[in-house]
């Protein structure tokens, strides 16, 4: 009897700690899967054959967690399978591990309200490839949550190559933060306030040696270290942060192609600024009122740039373009600026005869964009312009809404509508100078000769009409003294008569 009575104990406890693990964290219980087609959308993807790629998209259901499984509409058994698992919008405060499946997972929960996540979230997702956690509160990322299964020897990396964990409360990193996630390509870490003199925070990205995408934008760095860049770098943001230059490490990101250093608060370009970033593609460098100043030959290593974006920065005024990779330029956005002019000097400028000086440069060229700056319309803007792009044809891809400021007499004309040879015609024929003083219209040399013209006529006209009426005049008094006509008297009642 006695012993019986133990054994049951036994059981039960023994059984309770089976149990437990499984039942009593569940202080936060997962959603049921059954039947989860009609509350979700379960939708099975055709352009992926003869891989099967499904997407369960749970967005904005009320959700407090996420499924405790998958549809058993998902065939998710082989290992080529992909599902995109969305639970976006909903208010999952704390994240449960993740239902196992050997299936090629995305998984995303952004604007979850996201504060904690379960140790080893992904552990028996041994296939997820891309997280997106943006839009949540996290303000902490331990170790132990990207941790794999385990193995007697260690616990197994994950797959992981993208991670998006922008517009969260992150301050500092663990520097064993990534150790599970080593193979990380993609990192967003946008709208964190990340304190990169921090020893933990830079040990955790500096693990990451085969980052290919960084985003830092709006992180509120100031300097750029080197050590967390690398060859394999092909593009950073570091859009909206408070850096003064072009960050001197950017040469350890040798391999760089796109990167953005627009709402900084740079006040110049110099020779220095992209030396050694030569594969660079793309660059962007917007939103800058500070930036005032970029140096003739800022460009002049970057062989490879076919676009420049370089718009909103309200306090820049002139440009010389002549740097720039003519042969490989594809975008130039300069709109937003205060330019006035726009200016091209370059090295081979004194081979290029005068008679061929309109031939184009910027042979691949295939948007530009000039609107929105104070153009001040000269022969020499418009030379430049002619570099840029050929005005009489109509396909050019720009928006044709750029409009010169000054002189006066082309005030709020379109660039478009103006033709150059009309413009140029004063400095091909070496007449003198225009004044730098532009004289209000009616004081111009045609304006006056027009004025003593109009005077003149109307002076003449006035002078026939006076002699007219005095010959009138004349005439008149010699009838009165020769003939005075009788007086005729009409009745009022015969004049009505008449109307009536
Ligand atoms: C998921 O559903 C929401 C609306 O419920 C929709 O806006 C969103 O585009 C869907 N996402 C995908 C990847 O189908
Ligand atoms: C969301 O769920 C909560 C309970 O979890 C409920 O009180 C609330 O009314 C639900 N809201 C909507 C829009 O269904
Ligand atoms: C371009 O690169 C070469 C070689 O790295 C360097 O010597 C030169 O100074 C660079 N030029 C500019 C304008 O940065
Ligand atoms: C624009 O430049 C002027 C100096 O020319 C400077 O005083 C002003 O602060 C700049 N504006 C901004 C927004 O930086
Ligand atoms: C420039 O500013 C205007 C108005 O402030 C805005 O509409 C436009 O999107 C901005 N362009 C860029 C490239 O930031
Ligand atoms: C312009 O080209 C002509 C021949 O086409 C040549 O005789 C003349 O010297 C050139 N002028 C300049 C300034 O290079
Ligand atoms: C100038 O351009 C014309 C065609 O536009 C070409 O025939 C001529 O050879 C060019 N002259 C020079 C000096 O490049
Ligand atoms: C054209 O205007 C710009 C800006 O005012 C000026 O710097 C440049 O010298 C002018 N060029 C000529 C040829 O007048």
């Amino acid at each position: 009897m006695r012993d019986i009575k133990v054994t049951t104990y036994v059981t039960i406890i023994i059984a309770s700690f089976l149990i437990l693990p499984t039942y009593a964290d569940k202080e936060h219980p997962y959603e049921k899967v059954d039947n989860i087609c009609k509350d979700c959308t379960c939708i099975e993807k055709a352009d992926n054959q003869p891989s099967k790629f499904y997407v369960l998209n749970c967005t904005s259901r009320n959700f407090s967690q996420i499924l405790d499984g998958y549809p058993n509409l998902f065939q998710l058994d082989s290992g080529e399978t992909m599902v995109d698992v969305i639970f976006s919008g909903n208010k999952i405060s704390f994240l449960n591990q993740l239902p196992a499946t050997d299936a090629l997972m995305y998984f995303s929960c952004r604007h979850c309200g996201i504060k904690e996540i379960e140790t080893g979230v992904f552990a028996n997702v041994p296939s997820i490839y891309k997280v997106d956690l943006s839009w949540n509160a996290l303000n902490d990322l331990r170790p132990e949550i990207l941790k794999g299964r385990y193995s007697p020897t260690a616990y197994e990396p994950i797959p992981l190559a993208e991670l998006d964990l922008g517009h969260n409360s992150l301050v500092t990193l663990d520097h064993g933060s990534f150790e599970h996630v080593l193979g990380l390509k993609t990192l967003n870490l946008e709208h964190n306030q990340l304190n990169l003199e921090d020893i933990s925070t830079m040990a955790a990205l500096v693990k990451l040696k085969h980052l290919e995408k960084l985003n830092l934008a709006y992180t509120g760095i100031e300097t750029l270290p080197a050590e967390i860049l690398t060859d394999r770098l092909i593009e950073l943001n570091l859009y909206g942060n408070k850096l003064l230059t072009v960050p001197g490490s950017l040469p350890h990101a040798s391999a760089l192609t796109t990167l953005n250093i627009g709402g900084n608060l740079i006040p110049e370009l110099n020779e220095g600024s992209f030396k050694e970033v030569k594969l660079l593609k793309r660059l962007y460098m917007s939103d800058m009122p500070s930036l005032q100043i970029i140096h003739a030959n800022v460009f002049s290593n970057l062989t490879a740039l076919e676009a420049l974006h370089c718009c909103n920065n309200t306090n820049f005024t002139s440009m010389d373009i002549g740097s720039l990779s003519f042969s490989t330029l594809r975008t130039l956005d300069i709109s937003g600026c205060s330019l006035k002019t726009l200016e091209i000097t370059y090295k081979d400028a004194d081979q290029s005869n005068d008679s061929n000086s309109s031939s184009l440069l910027f042979t691949n060229l295939q948007s530009l964009k000039i609107d929105n700056n104070p153009w001040h319309c000269n022969c020499s803007l418009f030379k430049t312009l002619q570099k840029l792009m050929k005005f009489d044809e109509n396909d050019f891809q720009s928006e044709n809404t750029a409009r010169c400021l000054t002189p006066y007499e082309l005030s709020s004309d379109l660039l478009v509508d103006i033709t150059i040879d009309k413009l140029c015609k004063v400095s091909n024929n070496k007449k003198p100078r225009q004044p730098l003083y532009d004289p209000p219209p009616f004081l111009r040399p045609r304006s006056i000769v027009f004025s003593l013209l109009s005077i003149l006529i109307v002076v003449l006209i006035g002078l026939c009409i006076g002699f007219a009426i005095v010959l009138i005049k004349k005439k008149l008094k010699q009838n009165d003294v020769g003939l005075s006509s009788p007086i005729r008297y009409t009745t009022v009642r015969n004049s009505t008569i008449s109307v009536g």
